[in-house]
């Protein structure tokens, strides 16, 4: 693999250890996947800052970053942690978890993180345009950054963006490479897609069958930003995509011109049945729900604005939690536009800078939650065993006030 000298000096600890160790890891993942030489990235999104998956051996190692000299040389944004940013007391979330998680994001902090902490890091400020190199983690991002932005990252994992942060390169292959981004399969949709539930469902069908090819779909009409983030959250959650074309929407059609001259490998058919079976792999709930969760990814400003306008007026019923996840950025301004006082007025809580995974569940003793997100879902089941549905927005709040 090439190395300029500048990235010769770095591996060779002229710079410290954390810019060592940061290209011993970059030199090792070019060298598995022949990257040809580094490239140099416009920002870094960092997963597995939780305390759930950092954990103490995680907390050693950025220390030993931030004491070798770390900083981080490009913007880098963080993914969600372990606790709330601001009710984590009020809402009961353990003190033990909340002082390690706040130690973590100290050392970040202090290594120059932007911070963020949350899975929609475009919304608020890291936004590569198209053709921009990047490193991030958070499979759902990367899905959306590489397709909707037409930005170029692998999917990385939470070490290999923490390194790449800190170098300001990540190694030149995959998805870095435009004959890498061709449409491989054919996604015609038949199904009447009505909401942002509809695109999580279609996502989480397709993801299962394509599992990390490129596919290209067509038959989906418009799609709103929120609908294109939920489904490419659901193709990276059952599936490992981390791109896709939609015709007439995403910017990088002309690549699925380029993968029609090789012809698809394989055309799929989704229809409004192959969509419905989807929700009923996850309705195990139909009484005694403890929480309706909202915002995975995390919420826009947009959803926020949804929301409250389905809870204008009505009340939370008692015994159940409706837990909103954001941002810290946009709750801030849900909080300066009104929608905050009436989601609150509700007996709803946003939530910002934590997320379901991320976040200790089991501590509240959560056994039947209600979601709109098939990635929630999914989750929720595979990790906690927690009963799930999925509803679309609109029934899970008729559930939380309960109406549904
Ligand atoms: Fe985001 Fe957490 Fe879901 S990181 S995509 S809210 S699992």
């Amino acid at each position: 693999m090439f190395l300029t000298r500048e990235e010769e000096r770095m591996l060779d600890g002229e710079y410290g250890f954390a810019l060592q160790k940061a290209m011993e890891i970059l030199v090792a993942i070019g060298k598995i996947y022949n990257a040809e030489r580094m490239v140099k990235i416009s920002s870094a999104h960092v997963s597995g800052i939780s305390y759930r998956s950092c954990g103490e051996a995680g907390i050693e190692f950025l220390r030993s970053l931030l004491t070798g000299n770390g900083k981080f040389n490009v913007l880098t944004t963080l993914n969600p942690t372990s606790i709330p940013d601001e009710s984590w007391r009020e809402l009961g979330f353990p003190t033990n978890v909340a002082l390690k998680q706040l130690a973590i994001c100290n050392l970040c902090k202090q290594m120059g993180a932007a911070g963020g902490y949350t899975c929609h890091p475009y919304l608020i400020g890291n936004l590569p345009l198209q053709g921009q190199h990047i490193a991030w983690a958070e499979s759902s991002a990367v899905c959306f950054a590489n397709s909707v932005l037409g930005a170029k990252t692998n999917r990385e994992g939470g070490i290999s963006a923490l390194a790449a942060g800190l170098v300001g390169r990540t190694p030149y292959y995959g998805y870095h490479i435009d004959e890498n981004r061709a449409g491989q399969i054919l996604v015609k949709v038949e199904a009447e897609l009505k909401n942002i539930s509809d695109h999580f469902a279609l996502g989480y069908l397709v993801g299962r069958i394509v599992v990390n090819k490129v596919p290209v779909f067509t038959g989906l009409g418009k799609a709103t930003l929120e609908e294109l983030k939920a489904l490419s959250a659901a193709l990276a959650t059952s599936g490992g995509v981390a791109l896709f074309h939609v015709e007439g929407i995403t910017p990088e059609i002309r690549l699925r011109r380029l993968a029609n001259k090789r012809a698809y490998e394989e055309k799929v058919q989704v229809d409004n049945i192959s969509l419905k079976k989807i929700y009923e792999e996850f309705s195990s709930v139909d009484a005694d729900v403890d929480l309706i969760a909202i915002g995975c990814p995390h919420c826009s400003l947009n959803e926020l604005w949804e929301i409250a306008k389905l809870l204008n007026g009505r009340k939370v019923r008692r015994g159940v939690n409706l837990w909103i996840y954001t941002s810290k950025a946009i709750k801030v301004v849900a909080k300066q536009t009104g929608l905050l006082e009436v989601i609150e007025k509700a007996g709803g809580h946003v939530l910002s800078g934590n997320c379901i995974i991320t976040s200790p569940l089991e501590h509240f003793g959560y056994k039947r939650v209600v979601t709109n997100s098939t990635k929630a879902a999914h989750y929720c089941s595979n990790l906690f065993n927690i009963e799930v549905s999925l509803k679309p927005l609109r029934e899970c709040i008729r559930v939380a006030v309960g109406e549904g």
